[in-house]
């Protein structure tokens, strides 16, 4: 925050005016259509997604709720396969899991990055094909990565050294070869500063290229007779809007690449080039479409490619949030209303809603903009700026920081905040002991719950009261 005040910066004159970017709507009882899936729209104010009235689901469902949109999941899905057609698009897991969309996945053709024991167990429940799955992590153990390769896991991406030491013992003692990528980071800051570059190559995440380590990394892959060298991996960040970040990557990735084919004769055939492309969470975002944001990378690629004199390797990609982000909302009921008077006269209307960090825990982390629409009433009452909270004990529990709702909105009224797809329920926890709510897909008028909501029993299972 730049503007200071004694009382804090939510005193300080200004404060109320809301971001630069929101503006009060022209027709609050609308939906901005880019914020929100393919099949959502009002209907007399009735929230309706995958043919479903969102008041009836709750009725049924109680809330908060996640309500995911099938068909839009799979359309996603769809349009990475389809733009990325030369490419293997994994979907990234962390993202969002559960059997159910793990089935989808495979059944709209992509492949699987998992990044956990736990993330594998469901994709292996759901009868993905290992031969299909990619396993990622900066700190996979030796049962895990044991498990991996028993599996039968497709790419096994290593992050140090002492797990290529690790998958070079496993697969000498099982008699076995498993394929490897190995994962580098491009410093792709490089260019605009020294220092943030450092900064960037300042975390725990592969091997850096500039240190020669990544390059050491390779010959130690080529040196162990069970591993398999696939490629290099790159991934440079999440909520990415255009492909210069990619640029700058997979330049030098393609660079160390063809280092590898001149000084050590390899050619690797396989290239990831990550995962990350933004989506709108609000107005301000305007993200690229799948087909677009291929033909920019894959002519990046070639004409570096083309530049080095090597031959392109098989590329592939880890899309997550831009698959699922968007295709769910989460409905919430408002408790409580409260107009708080700051500093000034201005008011802040505070919308509190029966969730919270504990399912949508980004905007507390990472600051992120949502926005939210009435979910089953019109309302014709002026807009007032609001902010929704949830019900945890902690002042930073915000879902919604800034938007505006009907002057009237009141305790008993359904909220629905859309792009709650990605890293909402799967980052979901039960602080102050909530029960994490039920994910129910929506399609054709028909409501399926893929995960069921908590229950006490649930929270007091693993309390073995000793
Ligand atoms: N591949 C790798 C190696 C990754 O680390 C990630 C995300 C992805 C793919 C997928 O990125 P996506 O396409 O979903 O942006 N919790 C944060 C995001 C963390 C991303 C971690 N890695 C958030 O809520 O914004």
């Amino acid at each position: 925050m730049s503007t200071t005040h004694e009382a804090g910066w939510a005193h300080a004159s200004g404060a109320l005016r809301g971001p630069a970017w929101l503006s009060p709507p022209r027709d609050p009882n609308a939906l901005v259509p880019q914020l929100w899936s393919t099949t959502a729209h009002k209907r007399d104010g009735d929230l309706v997604v995958g043919g479903v009235a969102v008041a009836d689901l709750v009725a049924e469902h109680m809330t908060p709720a996640y309500v995911l949109d099938e068909v839009d999941f799979r359309s996603r899905a769809r349009a990475f396969r389809d733009g990325f057609a030369d490419y293997d698009v994994y979907y990234a897991a962390k993202a969002f899991l559960c059997t159910a969309v793990a089935r989808w996945v495979a059944e709209e053709g992509l492949h699987l990055d998992v990044c956990s024991d736990g993330e594998l167990s469901v994709a292996l429940r759901a009868g993905v094909d290992p031969a299909r799955i990619e396993y990622h992590g900066n700190n996979k153990t030796y049962p895990e990565l044991r498990r991996a390769v028993v599996t039968g896991v497709r790419r096994i991406v290593v992050d140090s050294a002492t797990e290529i030491e690790r998958l070079a013992q496993i697969t000498a003692d099982l008699g076995t070869r498993q394929g490897v990528m190995i994962r580098v980071t491009a410093g792709v800051e490089a260019h605009t500063h020294e220092y943030i570059a450092t900064a960037h190559e300042d975390q725990k995440f592969g091997f850096s290229i500039t240190s020669g380590d990544a390059f050491e990394a390779v010959r130690r892959v080529q040196e162990a007779p069970g591993l398999e060298l696939l490629g290099l991996h790159s991934h440079i960040g999440s909520q990415i809007f255009d492909s210069s970040g990619f640029e700058v990557a997979a330049r030098r990735v393609l660079r160390l690449h063809a280092r590898v084919s001149d000084e050590l004769g390899v050619d690797m055939p396989e290239m990831d080039l990550g995962g990350g492309f933004g989506i709108a969470y609000t107005t301000q975002d305007d993200p690229a479409d799948p087909a677009q944001l291929a033909i920019e990378m894959t002519k990046i690629v070639e004409d570096e490619c083309r530049g080095l004199g090597i031959t392109r390797p098989r590329l592939s990609i880890e899309p997550g949030r831009a698959i699922v982000g968007p295709s769910v909302c989460t409905v919430y009921t408002v408790g409580t209303v409260k107009p708080v008077t700051l500093d000034g006269g201005a008011v802040r209307t505070y919308v509190s809603v029966d969730g919270g960090m504990s399912d949508n825990i980004r905007t507390a982390l990472y600051d992120a903009d949502y926005s939210c629409t009435l979910a089953a009433r019109a309302s014709d009452a002026e807009p007032v700026l609001s902010r929704v909270v949830g019900k945890h004990c902690e002042a930073g529990d915000i879902v919604v920081r800034d938007e505006f709702l009907p002057g009237d909105v009141a305790p008993g009224d359904l909220l629905a905040v859309p792009g709650t797809g990605a890293y909402c329920r799967s980052m979901a926890s039960n602080y102050n002991h909530a029960l994490r709510p039920p994910v129910i897909a929506v399609r054709d008028g028909e409501a399926r719950i893929l995960l069921r909501r908590e229950t006490e029993d649930d929270l007091l299972a693993t309390d073995v009261g000793a």
